[in-house]
């Protein structure tokens, strides 16, 4: 889809790539099935406070996380329009077990239908991620279409509700932002090829989490923090914006490095990211951008999840800093 013109539709898009390879029909369909739902949620959001409470509380999900209004409505939306697609399965943050849509049907999608959920109902940016897999399960193996490596992801895509409607996605062929066009409802072609920076000069971190972090993680940022005096030799700047989503299209944009690590709290010893609705969508359009994705030592396309809601510590971003991290897990540089 890199060659297609800034400004072309996602449909229009999004038929080139079937074009090119009628492999991707299926595929193409899932997408765009996300895309409609995440007009649906994106009206909402964009209504704020007259739409209601967003963050009414509800329910704990099986993840621990009080539910609140715009997750469960998010989260009846895209498996609504997913139902109208090539889906067997369902794995979605809001749902304890994985959800059978479509007996047969050749694809499998990982959902995390609102990302950043306690940005909800004080106007920060949150997001929606998916990653769109085989369909695999067997009597076996129930759980099958969600527990082999991040690889076989063979789509992944984030929406962020920020002042602007964007949907980052990836084919596999490299990285694209589409641009919600609100006067005409649907999306729009902004970036056709997303390349990470491959040197970072901001991190992102939950630094109040800092008593907990795993070793490796504490070390490296008290070398961030000694600057351009330290081992990096270089000064960073800091961003946190409690959402995966909004801090991974910063990334996308203008380089740096995140890093939600395993920090020891109750639950939190793997980190607190999931890596089939969160780490595995947003590693897969990292290095199509040609960033990098770690868990500090392996490559999180390379991980099998064995539960859909399994944590992993989660670091990606500019390739030179990622690789410096690694380093930190591996041994002190
Ligand atoms: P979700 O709202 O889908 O549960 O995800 C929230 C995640 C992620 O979006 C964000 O980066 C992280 O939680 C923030 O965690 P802290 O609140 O611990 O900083
Ligand atoms: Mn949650
Ligand atoms: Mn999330
Ligand atoms: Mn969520």
């Amino acid at each position: 889809m890199e060659s297609l013109e800034i400004g072309s539709r996602l449909d229009a898009c999004l038929a080139a790539a079937v074009a090119a390879d009628a492999g991707l029909a299926d595929v193409a369909k899932v997408v765009a099935a996300c895309a409609a739902a995440a007009i649906e949620v994106s009206t909402v959001i964009g209504r704020g406070a007259l739409a209601g409470d967003l963050a009414a509380q509800g329910e704990q999900n099986s993840d621990g996380d009080v539910q609140k209004f715009l997750d469960v409505f998010a989260h009846e939306r895209f498996t609504e329009a997913l139902r109208g697609a090539p889906v067997a399965e369902v794995a979605s943050e809001e749902a304890e077990g994985v959800m059978l849509l479509n007996a047969g049907a050749p694809l499998s999608v990982a959902i995390d239908p609102l990302d950043g959920s306690s940005n909800i109902g004080v106007n920060m940016a949150v997001g929606s991620i998916f990653g769109i897999r085989p369909t695999a399960s067997s009597p076996e193996n129930p759980l099958g279409s969600f527990t082999g490596p991040g690889t076989l992801q063979l789509a992944a895509g984030f929406v962020t509700y920020g002042p602007a409607t964007s949907l980052v996605l990836t084919l596999g062929q490299g990285t694209q932002t589409f641009t919600l066009d609100r006067a005409e409802g649907g999306f729009r072609l902004t970036h056709p090829r997303m390349e990470v920076v491959a040197s970072a000069k901001e991190y992102a971190i939950n630094a109040s989490n800092a008593r907990h972090w795993d070793p490796p993680v504490k070390a490296y940022i008290e070398d961030c923090l000694r600057g351009a005096e330290g081992p990096l030799d270089k000064d960073f700047n800091m961003r946190w914006l409690g959402s995966l989503v909004s801090d991974a299209q910063r990334v996308l944009l203008r380089g740096g490095v995140f890093l939600y690590p395993g920090d020891g709290r109750k639950g939190y010893a793997q980190g607190r990211l999931r890596l089939l609705y969160e780490a595995a969508p947003i590693a897969f359009l990292m290095e199509q951008a040609g960033a990098g994705a770690i868990d500090g030592e392996r490559r999180i396309l390379d991980i099998c999840a064995t539960g859909i809601h399994e944590r992993v510590p989660l670091i990606f971003g500019s390739a030179d800093e990622v690789a410096c991290v690694a380093k930190y897990y591996g041994g002190r540089n």
